[in-house]
């Protein structure tokens, strides 16, 4: 695969609006993304799974064959174990706010979570009474198995861990999360919002019970996520929202639910969103999962090579670029991480998250203010690297005094 000619599809690299280093945040659109939604607007901008129109008809069918190129990409059981949601927060509230839990049941998170997977678990235990248990990792993020194998001990109700940190970059072992929490009688639930975009996700081989993504991380439309789950779990999970569409026969006095995916789609649907998820997925799919792996590593590596030797600045997370994910976070000593975020945008374009990437517990516990993050992803290229590299270390010798 050729990634020089990816870049030309992306109109905010060929149009030349900066340095796009914020992709784990959210990912630019190649043309085919964009022309899919303009598709569904243009010609068919009508509701599905309602009327018999021949435009709803088309709209039903696009949603189907949606459906279907998810469980291709992903190797799920069947189409209808995709859901569409708005994000991965809105996938895994679904999922929490759906289990039958009870006073006392354990739940094991780790400490790196994103607060999509930590603040729902919060309120469980404010509101239902869980017993919330974390497994430590090291100071630098790795995940620890021995901490997690502890926390989950011999009865755990549920697991819920993020496949990959948006802080660290680092990947949890889900294969082996998921034998030793079936083991302990536990379900599954992964955050895979930074994983999914960056490696092959089998679902049947990893064995998860939940997987929940975010499509507007991996080349789609924004405000589009999907929640996957066995159809065993499907079918236990009690739908969130009520309404429309996700009903059966309806009475003065009673409502009996639609069959699983429709239960956990409420309401008019995104339907740009789902025609552009397609072709997401098919460009993800024409350029290899596995390719967009190693690509990313290259560019990983890359930028810590470029970026070691500015004074004072401190990675977070494992110093082996190829530990990680496609995510560097650090800071410059003596300079505020949006400072220097801000200061990267007005000298050369270079547009990168700063703070605390909604992952606060892990910030606070190491007593780190918050952070620069530059993530990187297919359309990024060794001289995006080498403007960040250079705006970084203008900075650190005029501004951090190095
Ligand atoms: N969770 C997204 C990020 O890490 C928004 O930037």
């Amino acid at each position: 695969m050729d990634f020089r000619k990816i870049r030309n599809d992306f109109p905010t690299m060929r149009n030349d609006k900066g340095v796009y280093l914020d992709s784990a945040c959210q990912s630019l659109r190649p043309d085919s993304v964009i022309e899919a939604i303009t598709e569904y607007y243009t010609d068919y901008p009508v509701c599905g799974g309602r009327s018999v129109h021949h435009l709803a008809n088309e709209v039903s069918i696009r949603v189907d064959e949606t459906r279907e190129a998810l469980c291709d990409f992903f190797n799920g059981h069947a189409p209808e174990n995709f859901v569409f949601t708005k994000s991965t927060t809105d996938a895994l509230n679904t999922v929490i706010y759906g289990l039958d839990l009870k006073k006392g049941d354990r739940v094991v998170t780790t400490d790196t979570e994103h607060n999509s997977n930590h603040v729902p678990w919060l309120q469980m235990r404010d509101v239902k009474g869980i017993e919330l248990k974390r497994s430590r990792s090291g100071m630098d993020g790795v995940f620890d198995i021995e901490s997690f194998k502890e926390a989950v001990g011999k009865k755990t109700k549920i697991v819920s861990i993020g496949h990959c940190s948006n802080v660290t970059g680092c990947v949890t072992p889900i294969k082996e999360i998921a034998e030793i929490a079936h083991d302990a009688g536990a379900v599954v639930i992964v955050d895979g919002a930074q994983a999914a975009p960056h490696m092959k996700v089998d679902m049947k081989d990893n064995d998860v019970d939940f997987y929940a993504m975010s499509i507007h991380k991996m080349l789609g439309p924004s405000g589009m996520g999907v929640l996957y789950g066995k159809p065993e779990m499907l079918e236990g999970l009690r739908p969130r929202l009520y309404g429309g569409g996700m009903v059966g026969l309806v009475t003065y006095g009673s409502a009996d639910f639609a069959p699983v995916p429709d239960r956990f789609e409420a309401g008019l649907q995104n339907y740009g969103g789902i025609f552009g998820t397609k072709a997401a997925i098919e460009y993800l799919s024409k350029v290899g999962m596995d390719e967009i792996e190693a690509y990313d590593h290259r560019l990983m590596k890359y930028m810590f090579d470029r970026t070691k030797d500015i004074k004072g600045l401190h990675i977070i997370g494992p110093e082996d670029p190829m530990k990680r994910s496609a995510v560097m976070s650090f800071n410059i000593d003596g300079l505020g991480a949006h400072d220097v975020a801000m200061m990267l945008d007005a000298m050369d374009g270079i547009m990168v998250r700063s703070g605390m990437h909604c992952a606060h517990p892990f910030f606070v516990s190491r007593e780190i203010e918050g952070s620069v993050r530059a993530s990187v992803y297919l359309y990024n290229n060794e001289e995006d690297i080498d403007r960040f590299a250079k705006a970084l270390e203008k900075i650190s010798k005029t501004f951090g005094g190095f």
